[in-house]
């Protein structure tokens, strides 16, 4: 690791601005388990919640900059201003330090996912392929030359919030009572009602996740609605709701297009794109790091 890597070398500077945030921990201290970043997750409410005015919802990038450029393009032609991001955006893809760039630029907030967690504290329950590709990302982010695009990513990974209330809707990576780690499958709805049942009572009305890249909706009943069972569209009632925007950068519901949602004041409207997956297949392939079934599994989006 570079001398001045903020994350556990003598750069003072770097180490007290990341000890003032309320939410980084150094890699070295005991306690940095997720359980311990969710309990000092107490996020503030930035005024993202602009009724009228839509907001752009995306999730688990993970380091796929052909997916996230076609979306990102796609939400400036329609115009709209405000994007919000609910982690991974690292982890298992090729260009982790170029995705993370665009998403400190271009986005009003960005929940902490259990692959950004993994690259700043350390991995936790990862299979060898996606540890592999964690401590290779990690290494692409302390050996880039540029200090000051070093270490604004390092601030940035370390200020990241595990879930977000403006008022208008819950925002987490996971699920709302593990919001780092707990997986909201869409067989739940069959398999683990009690689950469902917690997880419904700690949200107030909506609630936006990733994690599982599997786009849809769930409501109370149980029930759990794709995507295409709604015609893109959810329509905003009083009802409670788990919206999951899907994945930009590797979809796992069998369409490989990228997804991401927009919100607007009383529907949400699920977005899928296209983007050039052997461009992105083929750089995985190219490194050793990365296992070559992460390039295979975005060409079926599995
Ligand atoms: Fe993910």
């Amino acid at each position: 690791m570079p001398s001045d890597s903020p994350v556990n070398t003598g750069d003072a500077d770097s180490i007290a601005k990341l000890s003032s945030m309320k939410n980084a921990h150094k890699p070295d201290v005991p306690d940095a388990s997720p359980e311990a970043a969710i309990d000092t997750a107490v996020a503030p409410a930035p005024d993202v919640s602009a009724q009228g005015e839509p907001m752009a919802i995306i999730s688990d990038i993970h380091g796929n900059l052909e997916g996230l450029t076609v979306v990102m393009e796609e939400i400036r032609q329609r115009g709209i201003k405000k994007i919000c991001c609910l982690g991974d955006v690292i982890g298992y893809g090729p260009n982790p330090l170029e995705c993370m760039d665009i998403v400190i630029e271009s986005c009003e907030f960005t929940i902490m996912g259990n692959h950004d967690f993994a690259i700043f504290f350390e991995p936790y329950n990862f299979n060898s392929a996606a540890e592999n590709a964690a401590f290779w990302t990690r290494s692409q982010f302390e050996t880039d030359p540029n200090r000051e695009r070093r270490n604004r990513r390092w601030r940035y990974l370390g200020s990241m919030q595990t879930r977000l209330n403006n008022g208008r809707f819950l925002a987490v990576h996971g699920s709302p009572r593990r919001p780092i780690n707990e997986y909201i499958f869409p067989d739940d709805i069959y398999s683990a009602q009690q689950k469902l049942s917690l997880i419904f009572d700690r949200i107030p009305h909506l609630c936006f996740v990733g994690h599982t890249h599997v786009p849809g909706v769930f409501v109370q009943h149980p029930d759990f609605y794709p995507p295409d069972d709604l015609g893109g569209k959810y329509v905003i009632s009083d009802e409670k709701a788990i919206i999951n925007v899907g994945s930009v950068g590797q979809p796992r519901d069998h369409d490989p297009r990228s997804s991401f949602v927009i919100l607007h004041h009383d529907h949400v409207e699920f977005v899928r794109i296209p983007y050039d997956v052997a461009t992105t297949v083929e750089k995985v392939r190219a490194i050793d790091a990365l296992d070559n079934f992460l390039g295979q599994r975005l060409i079926e989006g599995t």
